[in-house]
């Protein structure tokens, strides 16, 4: 498939060059492994909802081409300057421009932070397919890395399982599957993507409940 003056594989490797250039920026969560899943389970996505390779791809694997400190106050900001990055990066090697809205739109509303409806099928399959990596084992992973990074414990030793009290994952890293993680299949849209929630979420289930178990605290 012709995009421009390329194949569409020729525009993946240079996607997938310059992420792979800034790998160093990126916290653990979002490293070249990160762009490389969300884009193989976005490709996979797109093909069983007929949605365009030519926007999806781009934005997906250029969706966070800035580092964003999500503990940082300006999150809303930043992906706003990270889109522009995105933009500008393709502009400078010759994507076609009048793809340029329709990209646009897919990166913006993966943010979970920005909550920007995705209004396109492509913004719809960059969505679901960034959400799915915040699942599953290798969710537990990525949420486990960045929490220990950010010196938090794993969890609130008074009450590990946030019960009777108001969850905050800035206290603690178990909390985090209740802030946000365990809410992301009911957000999700295509399809496909909900099938494959319910099997990474059933994995997160046996990981919370083993912990409980482990630890010796009630489950939640
Ligand atoms: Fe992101
Ligand atoms: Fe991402």
């Amino acid at each position: 498939m012709l995009v421009g003056t390329k194949k569409l594989a020729e525009w993946r490797e240079i996607f997938h060059d310059h992420m792979q250039s800034m790998d160093h920026a990126f916290d653990s969560a979002h490293k070249i492994d990160h762009v490389t899943r969300v884009t193989n389970t976005a490709l996979q996505l797109a093909e069983m909802e007929g949605a365009k390779l030519e926007i999806v791809l781009p934005a997906v694997m250029l969706h966070d081409s800035l580092p964003i400190d999500k503990f940082a106050s300006s999150t809303k900001n930043s992906i706003y300057i990270s889109t522009e990055n995105s933009l500008n990066l393709l502009k400078s090697w010759g994507y076609p421009q009048e793809l340029f809205l329709s990209i646009e739109h897919a990166i913006l509303a993966h943010s979970f932070s920005a909550n920007i409806t995705p209004q396109t099928l492509e913004a719809k399959v960059v969505q679901d397919a960034d959400r799915l990596d915040a699942l599953g084992a290798i969710g537990i992973a990525r949420t486990l890395a960045v929490g220990f990074k950010q010196g938090n414990p794993l969890y609130n030793k008074d009450e590990p399982f946030p019960i009777n009290r108001d969850a905050n994952d800035r206290d603690n890293i178990l909390d985090h599957f209740y802030v946000k993680l365990l809410r992301l299949p009911a957000l999700l849209h295509t399809k496909a993507a909900k099938m494959e929630a319910d099997a990474r979420i059933k994995t997160m289930e046996i990981f919370l409940r083993d912990l409980a178990r482990e630890i010796g605290a009630e489950f939640l």
